[in-house]
């Protein structure tokens, strides 16, 4: 059978996770590693046995190459998707999609007028506990969803000397711990409900006005390991911490708080859905277990087990009971479907696509609007 080749672009803590899902992905061969930095792109692309390039245009050109994996600092995915697109290039795109909505809308129109697939990465909904919340709430065993409620909470950008381009808007846009960790938790609570957020009321607040950059470069993540250095002192706007009320769909209610200030949260997405028949709970940090809840009856943890599952939520489990599966295995999951669209045109797609980014766009400018005039805005029903 035809192997899809493909190319990933950007070599940092996403393009390392996204070539080594691709390499779990069957039917996909990786046939270059775009990257701007010589010394650790080539290094990322020689430890997978891949060809790097920095020469984007020539991959493009590449006719033989299907699709690309765009992972690289957030105010970069709308030019990069959009030159991969225009090429007839398949795209799969890390979150947030883009740093406005005009350039969301446009990559939605662009792919739609090519006919091309398209997928924008919020891997979080694939977790198999995630999609037996949704599995449930569509079998109706939640009954009416009424509130929604939870956090995602990091502690990797507490301190002032901590920095990393996100907090620069002219990489990460205006946003910051909303359009970093927010959107997905957004995304996950529409997958989970099947509902839209209708009219939402924010609060930002950035704790250090200013931050200390270093001089030399380091990757997400990697500021915790940098010791005493030279650095710039730079004034900062965006969001260490955000809170928002909201409406989901016509009368469900629901509040939550994204935070990169947290100690000792590392990345912990807690999400919590209550209906008018029983509760659902989960939190990142323990993925294998789901809480469920209920009025009249004794309340349950339950440990993933495909065998356990329901049916809509099996097929994202791939490893029996007692084997965990983590944050890893949910790329796997997206990737494995975008390919079989791409080689099944028939096929409906059953992951993320840039729609989904668009939503995640608007959302985010709502919590802007909403945060500057301290009041509510209404979002468009689509
Ligand atoms: N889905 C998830 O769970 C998840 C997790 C983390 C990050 N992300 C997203 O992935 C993207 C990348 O984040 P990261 O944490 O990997 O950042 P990173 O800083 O670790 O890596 C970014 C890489 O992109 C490269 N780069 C920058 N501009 C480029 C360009 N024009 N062409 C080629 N390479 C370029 C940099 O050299 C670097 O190697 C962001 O949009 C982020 O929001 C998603």
């Amino acid at each position: 059978m035809k192997k899809l080749r493909t190319a990933v672009i950007g070599t940092g803590f996403m393009g390392r996770v996204h070539l080594e899902a691709l390499r779990r992905t069957e039917g996909v061969e990786v046939a270059a590693v775009v990257g701007r930095e010589s010394g650790s792109a080539e290094k990322l692309a020689r430890g997978f046995d891949i060809p790097w390039t920095a020469d984007l245009a020539k991959v493009l050109e590449d006719s033989s190459i299907d699709a690309v994996h765009v992972c690289t600092p957030n105010a970069s995915h709308y030019a990069l998707s959009l030159a991969a697109l225009r090429q007839g290039k398949h795209v799969l795109c890390e979150k947030p999609l883009s740093v406005s909505v005009a350039e969301a809308e446009e990559l939605v129109n662009v792919a739609k007028d090519k006919s091309l697939r398209n997928c924008v990465c919020h891997n979080l909904r694939y977790y198999p506990m995630v999609q037996q919340m949704r599995a449930m709430r569509e079998r109706g065993e939640l009954g009416e969803i009424l509130v929604a409620q939870g956090t995602y909470s990091q502690d990797w950008l507490l301190y002032e000397t901590d920095w990393n381009w996100r907090v620069d808007p002219t990489a990460g846009g205006p946003l910051r711990a909303m359009a970093d960790i927010g959107t997905h938790w957004f995304d996950m609570a529409g997958h989970i409900t099947g509902l839209n957020i209708t009219s939402l009321s924010a609060d930002l607040q950035t704790f250090h006005k200013q931050r200390r950059r270093p001089r030399q470069q380091n990757e997400t993540f990697g500021g915790k390991l940098l010791k005493d250095q030279d650095a710039d002192l730079i004034h900062v706007e965006s969001d260490d911490f955000a809170s928002v009320s909201f409406h989901l769909g016509e009368r469900a209610r629901g509040t939550m708080t994204a935070s990169q200030v947290s100690a000792g949260r590392k990345n912990r997405l807690c999400i919590e859905i209550y209906g008018t028949e029983a509760s659902v709970a989960w939190d990142q940090e323990r993925p294998d277990e789901l809480w469920i809840g209920r009025r009249n009856a004794p309340n349950q943890t339950i440990i993933k087990d495909p065998s356990l599952l329901l049916a809509g939520a099996q097929r994202f489990a791939d490893l029996p009971g007692g084997h965990s599966e983590g944050y890893d295995d949910t790329f796997k999951q997206v990737f494995r479907r975008f390919y079989a669209s791409i080689l099944d045109p028939d096929l409906a797609p059953e992951y993320p696509q840039m729609e989904d980014g668009l939503r995640q766009m608007k959302l985010l400018d709502a919590v802007l609007v909403s945060s500057k005039s301290r009041s509510w805005i209404d979002l468009p029903t689509d």
